[in-house]
């Protein structure tokens, strides 16, 4: 009998679909989801909140180094809504979507860590060594419980090389640009298709350029190109993916 892969990793650029994708399959198989995007962007709101400069490399390391991030299952209870009347000042996403709760040292940042400015800074951060070797440590213990789908864009490569199915999940520019101007018109904020393409493509290059862990697939990822699919076609798909996965490790 064939088991399923224990450990699932989901790597692809920007608004490819990766959390809504391991989203599905998590709650599908009953696994852990993992959206390692986030700890990359607390550690660029703590920046950008401190007012540390994003080209300061030694202090944003220091910041990536020595604040305790934790990224756990939304629940929407006082503490979230407190923290979002203080700390946001425009329109608050009624973000019935949103999927996990993160804290800074024990702040609720949540809404912060999705915000345009951190859109804009977050690659610049994550190109950092000194950055992605204090966030891939962490990584690495949270996916030794297994069961787990862990997003980004080096699981595959560097932080699960031995991960038993690797999916890279792209879509064109223009889809991409799309969808994630969908998402923030849904939240409220103004922004155009150009901005919106001229953002993704800057964060695709930075991304797949930098010399530490780049955005590229692992040489044994499955590819899935989800520009002309559904989220449930993309779900489909996905699943014959892991059964092709669980018949190589059977
Ligand atoms: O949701 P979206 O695809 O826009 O981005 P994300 O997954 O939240 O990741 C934000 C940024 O963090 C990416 O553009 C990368 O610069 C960085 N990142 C990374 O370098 N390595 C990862 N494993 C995950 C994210
Ligand atoms: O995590 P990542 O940035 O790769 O993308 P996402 O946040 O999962 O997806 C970006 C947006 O595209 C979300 O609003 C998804 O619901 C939407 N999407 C879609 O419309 N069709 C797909 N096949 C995949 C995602």
């Amino acid at each position: 009998m064939t088991r399923l892969p224990r450990t699932i990793a989901i790597d692809g650029p920007a608004a490819s679909g990766k959390s809504v994708l391991a989203e599905r399959l998590a709650a599908r198989l009953g696994y852990f989801y993992f959206d390692t995007g986030l700890m990359y962007r607390a550690v660029t709101n703590e920046a950008l909140t401190r007012n540390v400069s994003i080209q300061d490399e030694n202090a944003v390391t220091q910041i990536a180094e020595t604040i305790e991030i934790n990224v756990l299952p939304a629940t929407e209870n006082a503490g979230d809504a407190a923290s979002r009347m203080a700390s946001v000042p425009s329109r608050v996403p009624d973000d019935a979507s949103r999927q996990f709760t993160v804290t800074v040292d024990g702040r609720d940042v949540s809404y912060q860590v999705r915000r345009p400015e951190v859109d804009r800074n977050v690659s610049a951060v994550s190109a950092y060594f000194g950055v992605r070797r204090a966030m891939t440590a962490q990584q690495r213990r949270i996916a030794e419980r297994g069961c787990i789908i862990m997003t980004g864009r080096d699981i595959g490569t560097v932080v699960l090389p031995d991960a038993e199915c690797k999916i890279f999940l792209t879509a064109s520019v223009e889809v991409r640009a799309r969808r994630r101007m969908a998402d923030r018109l849904a939240r409220g904020q103004s922004v155009t298709l150009e901005q919106m393409r001229d953002e993704i493509l800057k964060r695709d290059a930075i991304d797949s350029s930098r010399s530490v862990a780049p955005l590229r697939p692992a040489a044994d990822a499955i590819h899935l190109d989800n520009s002309a699919l559904t989220i449930d076609e993309t779900v489909t798909r996905a699943l014959d993916i892991l059964n092709q996965c669980a018949q190589e490790w059977a």
